[in-house]
């Protein structure tokens, strides 16, 4: 397996593009009220990337995925489809997924937004899915295994009673959209992966209210819970440092530092 190890030159042009993805996100914010359509928040997207940021989405005919943007709604665990029919109400739970392509560079992130007045629910798994990510973040460094993230994502997750997809993992990311390795949210084999400075890879947990196993939906692309529980993910993308991680995808919104230091 060849894990690549970005120069300081490919690091600087993933700040750019991992800066530009979470800004898509810091726009569309304000957006996700009660009545708007998620078609109406892929073209918001899609402006902001193609216009404003003189960007490309990397979603945006991948594999025929036909929007700029994934959003999945409730039990829709992710690559939901943007569509004008899709009316956001009170209480829904909602996932944006924005990856961008700048200068050869991919950024890629996602984040839920709670629409209107949460339920207790919906608030409580997607800040348990959040502080998955963040528990993760908090251990990257070099020298560790891969696997400790999994393992430690998993733990926590089931701890809260809430499950941890399987099928879906996060990826090593640069100049590909998915590159090696893959990251798994729950223990299991890493191929002996152990991190070192320098790998860019995406951290993004997928997480149920019940159980943890989904099916796709005829359309090819939406993938739901199987017993339609709600599902929540967040994600971003990060390089290892030589002690810890810096997180290319930060919002403002987040409440971890952009620079971890991991090392004790
Ligand atoms: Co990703």
């Amino acid at each position: 397996m060849a894990i690549s190890i970005k120069t300081p030159e490919e690091i600087e042009k993933m700040r750019v593009a991992g800066r530009l993805a979470a800004e898509v996100l810091e726009m569309i914010a304000p957006h996700v009220v009660p009545g708007v359509t998620t078609g109406e928040l892929d073209r918001l997207c899609h402006e902001h990337i193609t216009q404003k940021q003189q960007a490309i989405s990397a979603c945006l005919g991948y594999h025929g995925f036909p929007k700029s943007v994934c959003i999945s709604v409730n039990e829709v665990v992710c690559h939901g489809i943007p569509s004008d029919d899709r009316v956001l109400k009170d209480g829904d739970v909602v996932n944006v997924d924005v990856t961008v392509i700048k200068d050869e560079y991919h950024g890629d992130t996602s984040k839920m937004f709670i629409v209107g007045k949460a339920t207790i629910q919906g608030e409580r798994l997607c800040r348990v899915t959040q502080e998955s990510l963040y528990i993760a973040l908090r251990l990257v460094k070099p020298g560790i295994r891969l696997r400790e993230l999994g393992r430690a994502i998993q733990q926590y997750v089931e701890a809260q009673d809430f499950s941890v997809v399987r099928e879906y993992c996060g990826h090593g990311i640069g100049k590909g959209f998915h590159e090696e390795p893959q990251v798994l949210h729950y223990d299991a084999d890493d191929s002996g992966v152990v991190l070192q400075a320098g790998m860019t890879f995406t951290i993004e947990p997928m997480v149920n209210a019940g159980d943890y196993r989904i099916r796709t939906m005829k359309d090819g692309w939406t993938v739901k819970t199987k017993d339609r529980s709600l599902s929540a993910q967040y994600e971003h993308t990060i390089v290892v440092t030589e002690n810890g991680c810096e997180i290319l995808t930060l919002r403002e919104d987040d409440t971890l530092p952009a620079v971890l230091e991991n090392v004790a």
